[in-house]
């Protein structure tokens, strides 16, 4: 157990979120009664929540509205799976969507970098500008988290390591006080519970939630441990992202989607200010069912979203497959157009690495892809590298569309 990091600690630390929004909120509003949860217990924001209730909240978890929404989410969750089912190679998936998952999560946190950025040194990560170097470990540990969940299940032990590797140092279930949530003006609006035995029974308490049989949808499940795992902040930072992560994951666990592409960071990050209030409206209200619908509909949207950009991906793939096959019989396999569909920043090392070729035929093999259009080359100082454009467009841009070869 790090020893140093509890000594770090030992004062008071107040993360500061960005909630400049947040201008319509104010602690001392009065609450409205909601007669369907039952009274709830005293909350301060300035002081530890100790008694964040256990979970399940004493709510019903599946109104009309949660349930109507819920059909929708897990429709386009539906399509986003078997779009992903369809597409040649898995690992393309797996190299572009939890890249801009990665900068969208970390962009929450006010961390900013490009997508662009995020692709280019990927595989360079010491060249890389700090904002980078942290998307970039967020991916890891997204990418990181999803081959654990074959080993075990997704547990506090998950979060510890995802939050690990997100921070670049050991981070474990918080032991000292001084933990709190703060408007950027210094006002504490939510004060988390404290204790390291405390923080572990509550987690112990959401992994149960999480893997209990019930029928309760695992949609709905995710929204209301979301929410759970946020308020119980179990570290001194990181708790958004690595949320976030366990969200993916646990869709994974429950067989909903087959890899860790739900960008729902997106959404969040569309509706950041949303995203805090209806956190926040659940402890001092209780207000389940507007929390649990804003959650759905992120999902609805942001499946739909990435389901349209698989979509495109695959088309452009068999596109290009086709024009470089007929542009450049001699060269032309099906693992050179994956290589540049994983690698839209392409290194001549990756080739040889990917035994294409040897490394002046992979040098020649690049270069004539240059000639017809397909990558453009960049110096970037010793090296070269062959940019995939119209991949990096589809992938970093809204639309979908993109120009065909003639
Ligand atoms: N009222 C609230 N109650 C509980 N959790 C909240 C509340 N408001 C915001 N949060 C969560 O706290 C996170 C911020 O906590 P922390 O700084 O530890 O995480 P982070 O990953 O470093 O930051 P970020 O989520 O901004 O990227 C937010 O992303 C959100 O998930
Ligand atoms: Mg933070």
């Amino acid at each position: 157990m790090p020893g140093s990091i509890c000594h770090k600690n030992a004062k008071i630390v107040t993360y500061s979120i960005d909630l400049s929004l947040w201008a319509t909120y104010s602690s001392s509003m009065p609450k409205s009664a909601d007669t369907t949860t039952g009274p709830l217990p005293e909350w301060d924001p300035e002081r530890p929540y100790n008694q964040l209730p256990d979970l399940p909240p004493p709510v019903d978890l599946e109104t009309k509205k949660i349930l109507k929404q819920c059909i929708l989410s897990r429709a386009a969750v539906a399509e986003l799976r078997q779009a992903a089912l369809r597409i040649p190679n898995q690992g393309i998936l797996i190299n572009t969507v939890p890249l801009l998952e990665a900068q969208a999560s970390t962009e929450i946190e006010n961390i900013v970098t490009t997508s662009d950025q995020l692709f280019r040194y990927r595989d360079s990560e010491e060249n890389a500008d700090p904002a980078t170097k942290e998307a970039l470990r967020y991916c890891q540990a997204l990418l990181n988290g999803y081959r654990s969940l074959t080993k075990k299940p997704l547990s506090t032990t998950t979060a510890e390591q995802v939050c690990s590797k997100i921070k670049d140092k050991e981070m474990r279930v918080r032991r000292v006080p001084g933990t709190a949530l703060s408007t950027p003006g210094g006002k504490v609006i939510y004060t988390p519970p404290e204790g390291e035995s405390l923080l572990r029974e509550k987690l112990a308490n959401w992994e149960r939630f999480l893997h209990e049989r019930t029928d309760l949808d695992p949609l709905v499940r995710m929204a209301v441990g979301h929410y759970q795992f946020e308020a119980i902040h179990p570290f001194t930072d990181g708790n958004g992202r690595t949320g976030r992560i366990l969200n993916s994951l646990f869709l994974i666990q429950k067989g909903l989607l087959s890899l860790p592409i739900l960008y729902l960071s997106r959404y969040i990050i569309d509706n950041k200010s949303e995203y805090y209030r209806l956190l926040l409206e659940v402890t001092s209200d209780g207000s389940w069912e507007e929390w649990i619908l804003f959650v759905l509909k992120g999902v609805a949207e942001n499946a739909r979203w990435t389901t349209g950009k698989i979509e495109a991906i695959v088309s452009l793939f068999f596109d290009t497959g086709a024009y470089v096959k007929e542009e450049l019989p001699k060269i032309y396999s099906f693992e050179l157009v994956q290589a540049i569909f994983e690698q839209p920043y392409c290194r001549i090392q990756n080739l040889v690495e990917r035994d294409i070729a040897e490394r002046r035929a992979a040098s020649r093999h690049l270069k004539q892809l240059v000639d017809i259009g397909v990558l453009e080359v960049k110096k970037a100082g010793r090296e070269k590298l062959f940019i995939h454009k119209k991949l990096l467009r589809l992938l970093t841009s809204d639309s979908n569309g993109y120009k065909a070869y003639d």
